[in-house]
């Protein structure tokens, strides 16, 4: 309320933003080209306010490239967010970069974006399993998962640190009726994993319009934003796209 704003900092309300910019390389793998520069894009989304970089190397290879994450990681000075699936290969680049972070997601070949959350509560043993290798090597991983309470124990027992909750269908909701019940949802979710001690992020399918009453979501640490912000970027440039968005994403109070 107003009356506490005196006693509050500025940081109180700050949900950091992770920039997702795999898809400055789809634009680049559509030729095999050079261009665009994908540290640049990087650099520039650090410019424009980005907390940290999110990149997502897929097993297809089909827009991050294995010498984009050891490139990206060495030079930035902000979190390395490296998004990517369970397979051994993949797990084995993960401890070869080291990144801050890693946010394990499921991965179907043929999908168009990652579609659903991972379902921990089905292979528990299995994504431990890589928590632990990952988590022994000093990275803080988070498991992308639904907004629900059974995945939200999974992700407890697997030994994640932070969950990161699917806002996609939030985002793709048709009427206001079944957006607000998906906010509800993550609002539960949210309360359960900050109560059992994990981290909460979220993400998928923001933008400018849906953004702000995701931030009603309590306990956010950070917002993992992508399509949209690229999208802008090729008419504003990205420094500017990701520099629109900070202010939107600020905790309600
Ligand atoms: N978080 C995760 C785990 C994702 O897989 C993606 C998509 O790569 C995003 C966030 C960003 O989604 P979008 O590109 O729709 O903003």
């Amino acid at each position: 309320g107003k009356g506490k704003v005196a006693a509050t900092f500025p940081w109180e309300f700050m949900i950091k933003l992770g920039v997702n910019i795999d898809h400055v390389a789809t634009l680049r793998q559509v030729r095999r080209a050079t261009e665009p520069d994908i540290l640049q894009a990087a650099l520039e989304a650090i410019k424009g306010g980005a907390d940290g970089i999110t990149i997502h190397l897929r097993e297809d290879r089909r827009h991050i490239q294995d010498q984009d994450v050891f490139a990206i990681s060495k030079k930035i000075r902000v979190p390395l967010n490296l998004e990517m699936s369970l397979a051994p290969e993949i797990v084995r680049i993960a401890l070869d970069v080291n990144p801050e972070k890693v946010c394990l997601v499921p991965e179907r070949r043929q999908e168009l974006t990652t579609e659903g959350g991972l379902a921990v509560s089905k292979e528990v043993k299995r994504v431990s399993r890589a928590v632990s290798v990952l988590t022994k090597r000093g990275i803080v991983v988070s498991l992308f998962i639904a907004p629900s309470e059974k995945e939200v124990r999974a992700a407890y027992q697997s030994g994640a640190q932070y969950v990161e909750f699917h806002t996609g269908e939030y985002a793709h909701a048709q009427t206001s009726k079944a957006r607000a019940r998906e906010l509800v949802r993550l609002k539960q979710a949210a309360v359960l994993a900050h109560s059992l001690g994990l981290g909460v992020n979220a993400g998928h399918g923001l933008n400018y319009q849906n953004v702000q009453a995701v931030c009603q979501v309590p306990h956010l640490d950070e917002l993992n934003i992508g399509h949209s912000i690229v999208s802008r970027a090729v008419f504003t440039g990205l420094r500017s796209a990701v520099s629109e968005m900070k202010p939107l994403i600020r905790k309600s109070s």
